[in-house]
């Protein structure tokens, strides 16, 4: 679909309680085992459930003809020792086929004002460093600074070598 058309006709509104089953099968489209195999970020019906009893100003959805076709899911931080307030984007996601279309920046806008009225001064996102059209996104949209973390497992069925 034209991008200008996609634009005028996605609808970005508060998700409500109906809106849950849809977010929730959209996400498992998007959020696979392959998406993040550092499994520190799992998606599941508690990450929507959360985030929706802390902060439902901040769970958007994108509608297109009466249909779930994104979201947005965020929260606040506040951290000690910081007079300032931090916008965290937990999730954002995109129907597949209508991906590059601008509904995903047209989300992040809605979320970023309404983070703005709740004192928000900086916000905060996280993903894999694999997920390039992810960070590309993030980057259009302004998001710098990048910072690496590492992730380390240990699995516990296997012996431990002992030291000699
Ligand atoms: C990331 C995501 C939400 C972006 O939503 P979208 O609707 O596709 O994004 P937009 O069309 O608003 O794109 C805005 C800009 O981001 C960049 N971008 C978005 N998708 C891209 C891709 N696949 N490859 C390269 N750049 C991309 C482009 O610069 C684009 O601007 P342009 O089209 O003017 O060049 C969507 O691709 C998605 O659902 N990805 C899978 C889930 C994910 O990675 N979520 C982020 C971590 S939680």
């Amino acid at each position: 679909m034209d991008r200008e058309v996609l634009n005028n006709d996605i609808d970005i509104r508060q998700m409500t309680i109906d809106d849950m089953a849809a977010v929730f099968h959209l996400g498992e489209k998007l959020f696979t085992s392959d998406f993040s195999p550092s499994m520190y970020r799992t998606w599941d019906e508690y990450e929507i459930t959360t985030l929706f009893n802390s902060d439902s100003e901040l769970c958007l959805v994108a509608e297109l003809a009466e249909e779930i076709v994104g979201f947005a899911l965020g929260t606040t931080v506040e951290k000690q020792h910081s007079a300032w307030k931090y916008g965290y984007l937990v999730w954002i996601g995109v129907r597949p086929g209508l991906q590059k279309g601008g509904t995903g920046e047209k989300l992040f806008d809605e979320l970023r004002l309404r983070m703005k009225e709740q004192g928000v001064r900086m916000i905060i996102i996280d993903t894999d460093a694999d997920n390039e059209a992810g960070i590309r996104f993030f980057k259009k949209l302004g998001f710098g600074h990048v910072q690496e973390h590492v992730y380390m497992t240990l699995n516990l069925s296997r012996k431990r070598k002992k030291k000699k």
